[in-house]
């Protein structure tokens, strides 16, 4: 599997999502991931399953092999707030390092400044290799990388055929950092859909393959989850098909204005 190289930082494409995998179950499927051949696996504090998630990786023995992003909640963005989750994160992971540390949702009561400050001393002090940002608008973005001292690598945003996200692509991109699409099978939903199921059926694929092959083909890194072995194995076997541009317009198409999934009381003003 191919790896997105950001500011240089290696992402690799597919990552596995663990929201709502918890407990030994989040564990042995971590630990499966990674024997398929898994190496970015996806956590946040919110997701209270980062100890289950460091179990798996480190049972695992390629530790230094795999990218694992955490993301800090939004109420604890104050510098020593952060600092201190991130020292928690650390210890329920039982590592010594995270690879990835990124803003889950904004919080326009703390200045951006004061946070992207406190990660940018965890990135120097080794306690993290890389920082980014996730729920970022284009707004948000320009401010972000005003004021960082350190590189920004990624926007973890929903990204799926039915949500139109090209703003926000194009001004992550413009910043020179990565897309992650959360969500990316539009949370299961893209398996039935009608377009996705006959573009599936010619290429001998699920339609769920479709989905995450019609993002990685735009250079986008998905992070799709599962809660079954077997379609571990299916959500990365991604690069031995290619759509055409008639697949991929017809695909596009399949965008609409409520096409939004995640959304709450907290979210940004979305572009
Ligand atoms: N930054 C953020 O604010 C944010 C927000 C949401 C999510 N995320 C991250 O993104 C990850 C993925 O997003 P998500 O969990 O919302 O949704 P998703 O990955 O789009 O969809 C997950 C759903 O799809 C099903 N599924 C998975 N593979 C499938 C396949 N090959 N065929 C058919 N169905 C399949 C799963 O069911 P089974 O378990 O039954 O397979 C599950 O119900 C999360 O786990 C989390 O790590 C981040």
């Amino acid at each position: 599997m191919a790896d997105i190289e950001i500011k240089g930082f290696k992402l690799p494409q597919v990552g596995l999502g663990t929201w709502q995998l918890t407990g030994r179950d989040c564990t042995r499927l971590v630990g499966q991931a990674i024997a398929l051949g898994y190496r970015h696996i996806d956590t946040a504090q919110m997701y209270g399953n980062e100890a289950a998630v460091g179990e798996g990786v480190r049972a695992s023995g390629k530790r230094n092999e795999i990218v694992v992003t955490t993301k800090v909640q939004p109420e604890r963005l104050l510098p020593a707030d952060l600092i201190r989750s991130v020292k928690e994160s650390l210890s329920r992971l039982r590592f010594d390092h995270i690879d990835l540390l990124l803003i889950h949702w904004p919080n326009p009561r703390v200045p951006l400044a004061d946070t992207l400050g406190a990660m940018a001393k965890l990135k120097q002090d080794g306690f993290v290799t890389a920082i980014g940002v996730s729920n970022f608008t284009v707004a948000l973005l320009a401010e972000a990388n005003r004021v960082t001292t350190e590189p920004l690598v990624c926007n973890q945003i929903e990204c799926h055929p039915y949500l139109d996200q090209s703003k926000v692509i194009a001004a992550t991109r413009s910043h020179g950092m990565a897309v992650v699409a959360y969500s990316p099978i539009a949370k299961g939903s893209a398996a039935g859909d009608r377009v996705l199921e006959a573009i599936a059926e010619t290429h001998g694929k699920t339609a769920a393959q479709i989905c995450l092959r019609y993002l990685v083909q735009q250079g986008i890194v998905v992070i799709p989850r599962t809660s079954k072995v077997e379609r571990l194995e299916q959500n990365i076997a991604l690069f031995d098909f290619e759509l055409s541009e008639l697949e991929m317009a017809r695909i596009a198409k399949l965008a609409q204005p409520q096409g939004r999934m995640v959304d709450w009381a907290w979210s940004p003003k979305w572009d």
